[in-house]
């Protein structure tokens, strides 16, 4: 599809961004008073990460921040979405603050601001410095505190020169994935551990949406969510009501706090004694209005009733479309406006980013230098198309950021995954960038730069 034609479904002030998350990108993890996060511990023991793959050096970031802004500038790409890492910046989560990591924040959104490229700083996307783990983590109310300490560290420094914060990336992930399903850091399968992480994390969303408008009155805040497609695999009765349990437990634990001041009924009937106590003064302060919301989504949820599972995230294999992308994942636009529908019909929402988009596509670099990677290509194409639906339906989307910059370290998968726009080598830290990079750089050069 032509990037221009494209580009003209859009209004003039709409921003094209990239995305990249700290731990993903900057290696690095003992320099400068950096002390561990949960992914340095989690990545170490066997039988976690492939290959026990881990964050040490990534993309070594931390050292190539420069040449990474020169090349996001190259690109054309007026915005740029990464995360600040807590153990840089408290190492231990609580108490002295690290002002040499403070500093890198500070050259890195100041690099940002030289080249006219807006700053979409997210506050937690999962790198909890693990000296917390010893109060139990997301399990523990004095990490939501925690939490609002280091927001107002960090916004105090930073906030006179952000365009927008996120207090969390995906809390379905830091929660869902990580508490109850066992896959990311810490690694637990528990529910009871799940809602206390929900409803910590909601509550530190909350202390963290007032830290940064004390601190930086101006600065858009908001938070970015994984919302989960819901759709019933069939139309079963069965599949259909799974799909609602879904739809109430995935999406409600975050959307309902924070949107409407309360945990989805249906969970709470089923779940109550394992909820922490939720004291007097904690929903308003985690349904306080925000300014705006993210959505990552990259497939859909086509949902099949699992008798051992009551609140089951995935169907079988057998229901879904053939198109896959390298890690597995269905592609499907109509599930991306399905979700976007889904939510303002059910919540007050304001403004939105599509803070996350991308394929995962694993080709790399040809005899030629060039890396083929079409499909990423049509993917893109195909979702922004979608994108561009969902404004003309009336929808307030303002931006769209693609996943990713550049290859990284993709969790549990290591960094046999890749999502970048530009490719990787980890041998020599070289970027190529890839022929979907390439088109993403002509629709995004049609719109405007400059703060
Ligand atoms: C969501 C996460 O925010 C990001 O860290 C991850 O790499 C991508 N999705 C792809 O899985």
């Amino acid at each position: 599809m032509d990037p221009k034609a494209l580009a003209s479904r859009f209004p003039g002030d709409f921003i094209f961004g990239v995305a990249t998350a700290s731990y993903q990108i900057e290696g690095a993890t003992k320099e400068d008073g950096r002390k561990p996060c949960i992914w340095d511990a989690f990545s170490n023991m066997p039988g976690r990460v492939y290959e026990r793959h881990n964050g040490d050096i990534a993309c070594d970031h931390y050292h190539r921040w420069e040449e990474d802004l020169d090349l996001i500038k190259d690109m054309g790409v007026s915005a740029y979405r990464f995360s600040i890492a807590w153990p840089r910046v408290v190492p231990d989560g609580v108490g002295p603050i690290n002002e040499k990591g403070l500093d890198f924040y500070d050259k890195l959104v100041d690099g940002l601001q030289a080249r006219g490229i807006k700053a979409f700083a997210t506050l937690y996307h999962w790198d909890l410095p693990l000296a917390l783990m010893g109060d139990g983590g997301w399990t523990a109310r004095s990490t939501a505190h925690a939490f609002q300490r280091y927001t107002q560290t960090v916004i105090r420094r930073l906030g006179d020169r952000l365009d927008a914060v996120a207090t969390f990336n995906e809390p379905w992930c830091s929660v869902i994935l990580s508490h109850l399903l066992g896959v990311h850091a810490p690694g637990e399968r528990n529910m009871q551990a799940t809602l206390y992480a929900a409803h910590y994390t909601n509550l530190a969303h909350g202390l963290g949406v007032e830290a940064v408008r004390a601190e930086a009155p101006k600065l858009p805040v908001g938070i970015v969510c994984n919302a989960m497609s819901v759709v019933p695999a069939s139309d079963s009765t069965a599949d259909k009501s799974a799909a609602a349990r879904a739809e109430d437990f995935h999406n409600g634990l975050f959307f309902g706090p924070i949107f409407k001041g309360e945990y989805p009924a249906g969970v709470v009937e089923a779940l109550g004694p394992l909820m922490p106590k939720i004291e007097d003064g904690d929903m308003a302060t985690i349904s306080q209005k925000i300014d705006w919301w993210g959505l990552n989504y990259y497939t859909p949820a086509r949902i099949t009733d699992a008798p051992d599972e009551p609140y089951p995230s995935h169907g079988s294999g057998a229901f879904v479309k053939p198109d896959k992308t390298d890690i597995g994942w269905e592609v499907d636009s109509s599930g991306f406006i399905g979700v976007v529908r889904t939510l303002y019909k059910t919540y007050d929402l304001p403004e939105f980013y599509i803070t996350e988009n991308g394929a995962c596509y694993n080709m790399g670099v040809g005899e030629y230098g060039e890396v083929d990677d079409q499909p990423r290509l049509d993917y893109y194409a195909d979702h922004i198309s979608v994108a561009a639906d969902m404004i003309a339906e009336g929808y307030p989307l303002r931006g769209y950021f693609a996943w990713s910059l550049m290859d990284n370290f993709e969790w549990a998968e290591g960094y046999r995954m890749r999502f970048g726009l530009v490719h990787v080598d980890y041998e020599t830290q070289v970027r190529t960038v890839k022929k979907s990079g390439r088109w993403y750089s002509e629709l995004a050069e049609s719109f405007p730069k400059g703060n």
